[in-house]
């Protein structure tokens, strides 16, 4: 397949680069094989051999390549109640509207009428990828991984242990911590064959819930079983002052440090939230390769905080962008995008009047609309170790199209000599789903909108 248009993608965190009217030659796998720029000598001849075929896709005027966005946090059965539940805290939210719904998902009806949806939705936002958590049931938690398999998303699904009898409700934990090990090697074991089935894959994911919902035993029995089967992990971390303080008081050590330990920050990790890390954490993220899923809309719900992402990133850490449907309401990346720029700008100019000015806020917080959007591509999927996130050539085709002239949904653009970076932040800020006319996933077109 060839496709033709003008495309963006991260070169840096603080850089965008623009490819103007290239030609993206793909092989059979998906891979992007040559990036072919209109001075290239090939140019004139690949065009003249593609144009009219089935095989070559034109963009017209008005139309972009953006890479997928890649969702590094989601609570898959959380979509349910998206939206309801935004004005109580975390700990209290879990207990009267989290666990009682997770634990409804025991129902395979019920799980696939809101997977459908959710995986829909996302493709639809341009989602490309997600890290999902599912529910601790492993027959559904397979059914999420089919189907984003059916659906052509790449998935990363992690059936969720919370094996401990005195923090988890009787009506939603696991039966004990061997069968939370063992239910955990056997979706492994069975998503793994499933990968073997895809184009775009399904993974399997070891996801302990967070500290708080499981033993020692547990966490440690993960971490090997992540070590033996080469997965990926992820969890909470340092997410509220209340997580945060727990973790502390049962183990006399941080979040981090005590998922260290178990052997639960590794290169294939990531960690959501992170809000509360000292700088002795973030250098032990930054020292293991653990990656962070910033949440930026539910923050402001449950941690009451920002994370200092452009402080992390200086330090070498990947950070990829969360939605943390439910604790945030919302599905698209691009409402998530800027919220990451609102909250690091309030980071840095945080008002409190019992202050002098220079004390106030967090000083070189904020971040521009290029970094969010390194953080949805290029972070996203140097967080998950795969070539996703970028249009460079040995990555893998992974598209949105946005139409900035899609009817109803004109984007105000009334400057024809618009920069190409302005304009690029028009998108970013004022695109809707309406403006996102394909995308596609591993070479595939898996959603339009016509
Ligand atoms: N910590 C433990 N479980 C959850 C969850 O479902 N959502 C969020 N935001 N934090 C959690
Ligand atoms: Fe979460």
């Amino acid at each position: 397949k060839v496709f033709r248009g003008t495309a963006f993608t991260s070169r840096l965190p603080q850089e965008v680069r623009a490819l103007e009217d290239c030609l993206f030659c793909l092989d059979a796998e998906g891979l992007i094989r040559r990036i072919l720029h209109p001075q290239d000598l090939e140019y004139a001849k690949v065009l003249a051999a593609y144009s009219g075929r089935d095989s070559f896709r034109e963009l017209s005027d008005g139309q972009y390549f953006l890479p997928g966005f890649i969702d590094l946090h989601i609570h898959a059965p959380q979509w349910a109640q998206a939206g309801t539940a935004m004005d109580i805290p975390l700990q209290d939210w879990l207990d009267t509207y989290t666990f009682p719904l997770e634990s409804k998902f025991s129902d395979l009806d019920f799980a696939r009428k809101v997977y459908q949806d959710l995986v829909t939705t996302l493709l639809a936002n341009g989602t490309t990828t997600a890290l999902y958590f599912a529910t601790i049931h492993k027959e559904a938690s397979y059914l999420l991984a089919q189907i984003c398999a059916d659906k052509g998303q790449r998935g990363f699904v992690g059936k969720v242990v919370m094996d401990d009898k005195e923090k988890n409700p009787e009506y939603y934990r696991d039966e004990s911590t061997e069968a939370a090990l063992a239910d955990t090697e056997s979706f492994i074991q069975q998503v793994l064959e499933l990968n073997k089935t895809t184009k775009q894959g399904v993974y399997p994911v070891v996801t302990p819930r967070f500290i708080p919902s499981c033993t020692d035993e547990a966490l440690a029995g993960l971490g090997e079983l992540a070590k033996k089967y080469d997965t990926h992990i992820q969890s909470h971390c340092s997410e509220s002052d209340w997580e945060h303080h727990f973790v502390h008081e049962r183990m006399n050590k941080s979040d981090a440090y005590a998922l260290h330990e178990m052997g639960l920050l590794q290169d294939k990790a990531v960690m959501a939230h992170a809000v509360f890390l000292s700088d002795e954490d973030a250098g032990l993220f930054a020292e293991t390769g653990t990656a962070i899923a910033h949440c930026p809309i539910s923050n402001v719900f449950f941690s009451n905080g920002v994370l200092p992402a452009a402080r992390f990133t200086q330090k070498g850490i990947d950070i990829g962008l969360g939605t943390d449907i439910s604790g945030g309401f919302s599905p698209s990346l691009y409402d998530n995008i800027r919220q990451a720029v609102i909250a690091a700008r309030m980071l840095e100019e945080g008002v409190d009047s019992a202050l002098p000015a220079a004390e106030r806020g967090l000083p070189k917080s904020r971040i521009s609309a290029n970094e969010a959007f390194y953080y949805a591509t290029a972070g996203g999927g140097q967080s998950l170790s795969l070539p996703i996130g970028r249009l460079e050539e040995n990555y893998i085709w992974d598209v949105q199209v946005i139409d900035v002239n899609t009817p109803n949904a004109k984007l105000p653009i009334f400057d024809a000599e618009i920069s190409i970076e302005d304009l690029l932040h028009k998108i970013l800020f004022l695109s809707r789903p309406e403006n996102i006319r394909e995308v596609w996933v591993q070479g595939e077109c898996v959603h339009k909108r016509t």
